[in-house]
């Protein structure tokens, strides 16, 4: 099934049917002194829009993705909430209550995550090559060498790598190629919905605009789902279809693009909105349009130097 995104930055139509649903979500770290970190929240993210999440550092923004992925690990734990996948088969998955083997096949095909500090995430002994291939075979044990390969140099393309890098192994990329790799194995079996957590923060400003029009370009082409994860508030006015605010654990706002940008309700989301002098003006949107005055040559080049 195919559905047309709404207009950038506003919001979808609501009757539309959405790709995931979290409801009442509270994770607890069960610490000498317990933290929630998590708290009520509620969250719907439709089909093929990119959702921004907002919020200082500590707010909670990764715990959340982690409870949706189910990757949390002890002392975190579920306290209450339900999270609901629903397929574009017409299934609806309940995350929480998913056997092992059932997650391990829903995770990377239904919903990916690229990780906070993710370029440092791959096996630093293991071509692309190799890494792509297990990931691969982990899920669609018939694929043949021939389709294993085709796949592996299509998502590289398709994030601006060369496929001559299948050879390389990740000490031999920098970290912006590293970063794209990771975006490419998300991509690998055309997940609905892809989280990406503070995906280019450690990576200079122009190869990050570069990849976040990747993003978005993709995005357009493919039609998965992004929930977008940064403290770097503009850059979400940029890029995301409606934005949630968090504010210790809780959302406390959640927006399209466009009417926070010029309404924000909650104190807080304008008080942030406040703290960046540089936002005046319409809302950007050179990463959607590709049209950006101050673009240089550098900014343009697909792969950048290793
Ligand atoms: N393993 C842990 N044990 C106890 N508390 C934790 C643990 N991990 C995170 N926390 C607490 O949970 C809260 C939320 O942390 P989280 O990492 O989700 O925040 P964040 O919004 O992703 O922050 P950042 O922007 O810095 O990545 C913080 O108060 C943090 O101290
Ligand atoms: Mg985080």
């Amino acid at each position: 099934m195919t559905t047309t995104p709404a207009p950038a930055g506003t919001a979808p139509d609501p009757r539309a049917r959405p790709v995931l649903t979290v409801e009442d979500l509270t994770v607890v770290y069960e610490v000498d002194e317990p933290v929630t970190a998590v708290k009520n929240a509620d969250l719907t993210l439709h089909r093929g829009e990119i959702l921004g999440l907002a919020g200082e550092s500590g707010c909670g923004k990764t715990t959340l993705a982690y409870a949706i992925n189910r990757l949390h690990r002890p002392p975190a734990r579920i306290a209450s909430g339900r999270i609901a996948f629903h397929d574009a088969s017409g299934d609806d998955i309940d995350i929480l209550s998913l056997e092992d083997a059932e997650l391990r096949a829903f995770r990377w095909n239904k919903l990916s995550m690229v990780f906070q500090g993710a370029m440092n995430a791959l096996n630093p002994v293991a071509t692309v090559r190799a890494q792509l291939r297990d990931t691969l075979l982990a899920h669609r044990p018939r694929m043949t060498r021939k389709e294993i390969r085709h796949r592996s140099e299509d998502v590289l393309r398709r994030v601006g790598v060369d496929p001559r890098r299948l050879g390389s192994y990740p000490h031999e990329l920098s970290g912006g190629m590293r970063q794209r790799v990771m975006i490419a194995m998300a991509m690998l079996l055309e997940p609905q919905i892809m989280i990406m957590d503070e995906p280019t923060t450690a990576l200079d400003v122009v190869v990050q605009r570069d990849i976040l029009r990747e993003i978005v370009r993709l995005r357009e082409e493919l039609d998965f789902a992004v929930v977008f994860i940064t403290h770097d508030l503009p850059l979400l006015l940029e890029i995301s279809d409606r934005i949630a605010v968090m504010l210790d654990g809780e959302i406390v706002e959640l927006e399209a693009a466009d009417r926070l940008y010029r309404d924000a309700r909650h104190p807080y989301t304008r008080r942030l909105l406040g703290s960046f002098p540089s936002l005046s003006g319409s809302r950007g949107a050179f990463i959607r349009t590709g049209v950006d005055e101050t673009e240089t040559p550098a900014a343009t080049a697909t792969e950048e130097p290793s």
